[in-house]
């Protein structure tokens, strides 16, 4: 597994500067979402619950507290001002009805996915449409796990490790820092789920193209999306124009038709609350077997 975490306040910070102009570029982040919201409709549901695990600008939040209107919307996210943005786009959404006594407006949670403000057992969907990347999957899931209902559903989307190879590929042409975020593979979301505990773990990938007219186009791109780089080590300070020339210089290879490709490769997850959790017994932890058990298929 890769050891590179980004810090959480960069995170934090590229993402609270964002906040505003999210929704302008946040093309990919719609399509997964709409995916996810339809694999959740083959699935029959009355949760009292619901969390939005990084919440972002509130548009799966909306949608998802029309489909279950008698529920608790949960929205979190690591950075406030994503949670500003989540609550005026649900207030305007909700429009005269917020003001009626018994309407039910979410809670908004600052807070992180390593280390959820919520009590165990307490959540009976939990929806995280492109939020976990920046997560060790490890520690994220296992808090996952730890919240959830053990009858509870978490559904979710992440990024692969082919994400950005063209952008990666450009850099590595120009200098040896890493200047792409890296992301973890299916094999390692799919172990790191069964170490903590989740049942019925099911995994697939798929892949978006998503086109630009100039490298620099997509490096704005991510930008505005907040998604930078934010790798332990990465390149401090400025990038000249000469490097960022020698950069769209190299990712002119990938140009097909006219255009330039920005690959994705989405890993699409689900999976149920596990019935079996760790039993502390008079100072020590009992481990369900099965949860030792090694066991390599997903
Ligand atoms: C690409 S956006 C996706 C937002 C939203 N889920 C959507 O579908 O539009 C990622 C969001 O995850 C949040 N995020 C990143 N790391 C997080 C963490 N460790 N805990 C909670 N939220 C996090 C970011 O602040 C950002 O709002």
């Amino acid at each position: 597994m890769n050891n590179e975490l980004p810090k959480k306040h960069l995170v934090a910070r590229s993402f609270g500067n964002a906040a505003a102009h999210y929704d302008d570029v946040a093309v990919l982040q719609r399509q997964t979402g709409d995916e996810l919201l339809d694999r959740l409709s083959l699935v029959t549901l009355q949760p009292k619950r619901v969390l939005d695990l990084g919440v972002g600008t509130g548009r799966n939040l909306t949608l998802l507290a029309k489909r279950y209107p008698n529920a608790q919307m949960l929205a979190l996210d690591i950075a406030p001002a994503m949670l500003q943005q989540a609550r005026q786009r649900y207030q305007k959404a909700s429009g005269i009805k917020r003001w009626l006594p018994y309407s039910n407006m979410p809670f908004y949670l600052a807070g992180d996915a390593e280390k959820l403000p919520l009590a165990d057992n307490s959540v009976d969907l939990i929806f995280a449409n492109l939020a976990l990347q920046w997560c060790d999957p490890r520690i994220s899931l296992a808090e996952i796990q730890r919240v959830l209902r053990p009858d509870g559903l978490l559904m979710f989307t992440t990024l692969g490790p082919d994400t950005l190879r063209e952008l990666r590929q450009a850099w590595a042409e120009v200098d040896d820092y890493p200047h792409v975020n890296m992301f973890y593979d299916m094999h390692d979301v799919g172990e790191a789920m069964m170490a903590a505990g989740l049942a019925e773990p099911v995994l697939d990938t798929d892949r978006y193209t998503l086109t630009y007219d100039s490298a620099m186009a997509l490096m704005k791109d991510l930008k505005v999306l907040g998604a930078r780089n934010v790798n332990s080590g990465r390149r401090r300070g400025l990038t000249g124009k000469n490097t960022i020339k020698q950069v769209g210089d190299a990712y002119e290879t990938f140009r097909r038709d006219g255009v330039l490709p920005a690959t994705y490769e989405v890993v699409y997850g689900h999976a149920w609350g596990g019935q079996l959790k760790q039993q502390k017994i008079e100072g020590e932890v009992r481990i369900p077997v099965n949860q030792i058990l090694h066991r390599k298929s997903v």
